[in-house]
């Protein structure tokens, strides 16, 4: 057997408990929980004892838990203003951190944190999951193969599904830029770092243009409710709470004992018709979409130039059916597309077959954005004990899509203006 890595986790929310503890919990033959802290109690009792962490190693406050290190890995999973502060104080105690993104919307924040880390000599692995899916592994391998010739151009939609606009950005944790971050930062800094990932330089400059042009007071229904379990249009609004959460996890779901986004307006599993309709009726995932304190856009259309040349387009669609990224590449010997949604990349030399690739055929686990959660942790693990040194999510690889994020929403603030992010990175 090989070394077993042992674990803290601060934040057992979705990410940290559902989507990353779960994970690791299974993995007993690599990774072991020993400690968690969330200011939630019901979240710690309940990950507390599905991880089987001993009591003492509950922590509410964040003081106690960074009294001393617990663990080799510490994982950052709380929200989002709070990941610099805590893996300053990870790295302090010496350990090795998996830290959530977006890791800051400050500069100065972003640069301190990569000294920091440098100084302290330990691996700190962004959550860019979506770096290590399948469907962009073979994307880069068909880019790096030189297939398409030389790449002069990317076109990259991020189709927010509108229930998930809904629930993240409207009604949820992500709805306003200063509690959290600009939508930008907190969505695209995923697709910001794939763009810059493909294209292999620095971005130069930035000019992105977009607003909350929606899900405003404004265009609330005549006669609607403030919640949905108030609403005459409760059975008719696309974005009615009822239907989001109780109808769309009985019919297009199955009804399943657990799941996103279900499973973060309850604590209480299994999920059940009844728990659902008590979280709608309470809490803040009931509330109408033209009744929300949130401010992030909703539609955001971002222009690019790198360094080496290279243009990007990126545009975060809330307004879709169907979720998952369109990335078209356009090259000097063909075309490459990935459809996510579509479950196919199509490669379009300009002599000869197209050539199509399922992306469900390239793994057996899509869970978890596409399988990108599961193999990220699988790669923590070789990092970590079997000497692999190749962090591709390393925090210096992963500020450059924050530097990027900063300055397009200046540009947006400033109605489009060109921004040049070198000063953030440099400053
Ligand atoms: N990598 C990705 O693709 C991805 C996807 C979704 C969310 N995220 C990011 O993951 C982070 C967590 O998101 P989530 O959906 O799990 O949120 P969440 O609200 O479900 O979980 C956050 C947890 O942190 C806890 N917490 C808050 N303050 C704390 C404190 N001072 N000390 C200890 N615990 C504290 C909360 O009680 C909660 O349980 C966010 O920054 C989010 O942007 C990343």
């Amino acid at each position: 057997m090989g070394k077993i890595v042992t674990v803290s986790i601060i934040g057992v929310g979705a990410r940290g408990g559902e989507a990353y503890g779960r994970y690791l919990n299974k993995c007993r033959d690599r990774f072991r929980i020993v400690s968690l802290c969330d200011t939630n109690e019901e979240r710690l009792e309940k990950y507390g004892e599905t991880f089987g962490v001993p009591q003492a190693e509950w922590f509410k406050d964040e003081e106690e838990f960074f009294a001393k290190k617990r663990s080799d890995l510490l994982l950052v999973c709380t929200l989002d203003r709070m990941h610099v502060r805590m893996a300053k104080r990870g790295l302090a105690l010496g350990y090795d951190i998996l830290l959530e993104k977006p890791i800051s919307a400050d500069a100065k924040e972003l640069r301190e944190l990569v000294q920091c880390a440098r100084q302290s000599g330990r691996t700190v692995m962004v959550c860019h999951v979506l770096r290590y899916t399948a469907a962009i592994n073979k994307v880069k391998e068909i880019l790096d193969s030189g297939a398409i010739g030389k790449i002069v151009s990317i076109d990259q939609t991020e189709n927010v599904v509108f229930w998930h606009e809904a629930h993240s950005y409207v009604r949820g944790n992500w709805r306003r830029s200063e509690d959290t971050t600009p939508m930008i930062m907190a969505k695209c800094c995923h697709d910001l770092d794939l763009i810059q990932y493909f294209i292999g330089a620095k971005c130069r400059s930035v000019s992105s243009m977009g607003s909350l042009f929606y899900f405003r007071k404004e265009n609330q229904p005549k006669g609607a409710a403030d919640r949905c379990t108030e609403c005459k249009y409760v059975r008719t609004c696309p974005y009615s709470a009822e239907r989001i959460y109780v109808d769309m996890w009985k019919n297009e779901f199955g009804a399943p004992e657990n799941a996103w986004p279900m499973n973060v307006i309850t604590d209480e599993l299994p999920l059940t018709a009844e728990n659902l309709h008590k979280a709608i009726e309470e809490g803040p995932y009931g509330r109408c979409v033209f009744a929300c304190d949130n401010d992030v856009v909703d539609n955001q259309t971002t222009i690019m130039q790198f360094e080496n040349g290279i243009t990007a387009t990126l545009k975060m669609e809330a307004f879709v059916k169907n979720g998952g990224r369109d990335i078209r590449f356009f090259g000097s010997d063909g075309e490459l597309f990935l459809h996510e949604g579509e479950d196919r990349i199509v490669l379009k030399k300009y002599f000869g077959e197209d050539r199509e690739w399922k992306i469900s055929d390239l793994t057996d686990d899509l869970e978890g954005h596409g399988g990108g959660d599961h193999r990220m942790l699988d790669k923590l693990y070789e990092i970590l004990a079997e000497g692999n040194k190749n962090v591709d999510t390393s925090i210096e690889n992963s500020v450059e899509s924050h530097y990027m994020a900063i300055a397009a929403e200046e540009s947006r603030l400033a109605g489009g203006a060109l921004v040049d992010v070198a000063p953030y990175r440099n400053a």
